[in-house]
């Protein structure tokens, strides 16, 4: 296969992968000694991120399942009235707890109230709140549908709250912790590239197995791309092992004596994972950004529903 000029100099998104920097000797010897892929270690790991099932807003989740559970199918016994008495105050506590939530988005936005608590507290306030607040309002609406205005306040307070599990979810893949430190695309990209240094002189010469890596990176790290064309990222890690045979077939013959096949097939399978990983990263990336700009609207049409909903209850 001929070489392309862009493949032999990077290529034209700056990702080629023929040249790459220095790279710190523990991650390169890591990968030559054929310890494996770091599939199982990805970037610090999870331990003690607050990202964990025994996380607090892990066991409201639990305890708020619980309390619908009964809830829903003790809702007669209760008797509670949305318009009076213990019912009417749930209400105004669901309410309360849904605008204290909040303060998430002012801690994470305002510089000087640092002081007042990590992020990663405020955030689990806000998961705690947010888990709490609707089923108070599930138990102040009796578990029932009422007037028009209360049917929508409700909707959007399931909505928003429902939408925050895939939020949660998108969250954690992009994020090492819930202090909001965020995993980078970039970071991963330059050690795929540093791994691969081992390669190099090989790949140099060999233009089918350049074109080959090439061509993943190009699928894992299109920078240009939207959504749609990043949705296939989820697929790469599938492609690695044909991938890595492919290359490991083209280069063979060539340099054995310095660099025997199983160091390459380590340093190979370290880059394609390393590679996948930032693929996925990217594609979740623009899953939570669409989330985001669904999510926050979503939030805005429940507080101008819920102040309907208070105003209509008082006047009608
Ligand atoms: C009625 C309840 C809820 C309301 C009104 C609400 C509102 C909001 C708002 C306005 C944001 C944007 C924050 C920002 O970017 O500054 C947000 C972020 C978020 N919410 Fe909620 N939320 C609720 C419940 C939940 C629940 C139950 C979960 C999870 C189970 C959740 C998970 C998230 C996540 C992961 C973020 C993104 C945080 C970030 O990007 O920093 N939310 N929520």
């Amino acid at each position: 296969m001929t070489t392309a000029t862009s493949e032999a100099s990077g290529s034209s998104l700056g990702v080629g992968p023929v040249k790459f920097g220095d790279g710190p000797k523990t991650e390169r010897e890591a990968a030559l000694s054929g310890a494996g892929s770091r599939e199982a270690a990805p970037e610090g790991g999870r331990r003690g991120s607050g990202l964990g099932w025994r996380s607090p807003h892990a066991l409201t989740a639990v305890v708020c399942l619980a309390l619908i559970a009964f809830g829903a199918r003790s809702v007669d016994d209760l008797d509670l009235s949305s318009s009076d008495g213990l019912g009417y105050l749930l209400g105004l506590f669901g309410l309360a707890m849904m605008v204290l939530l909040l303060l998430y988005s002012v801690r994470k936005r305002v510089r000087w109230l640092r002081r007042a608590g990590s992020l990663r507290a405020w955030f689990e306030f806000h998961l705690v709140l947010g888990l709490l607040g609707p089923t108070i309002i599930l138990y102040h609406s009796n578990f029932n549908l009422g007037s028009a205005n209360a049917t929508i306040s409700l909707a959007c307070v399931l909505a928003v709250s429902g939408s925050g599990f895939g939020g949660r979810f998108l969250y954690r893949r992009l994020h090492r912790s819930l202090a909001g430190e965020r995993r980078s695309v970039n970071v991963i990209r330059r050690r795929a590239r540093r791994t691969l240094e081992p390669l190099e002189h090989l790949l140099v010469a060999n233009s089918t197995a350049r074109r080959l890596l090439y061509d993943f990176e190009a699928a894992a790290i299109d920078e240009g791309s939207g959504l749609l064309r990043t949705l296939p990222a989820i697929w790469l890690r599938l492609r690695v092992r044909g991938i890595r045979r492919s290359v490991l077939g083209e280069l063979a013959g060539q340099g054995e004596a310095e660099l025997p096949p199983a160091q390459r097939g380590a340093v190979l399978s370290a880059y394609l994972a390393d590679l996948s990983r930032a693929g996925e990263l990217r594609l979740f990336e623009q899953l939570f950004a669409l989330w985001h700009a669904i999510h926050v609207p979503l939030t805005i049409i429940l507080f101008v529903s819920a102040a309907v909903h208070v105003v209509a209850v008082h006047l009608y």
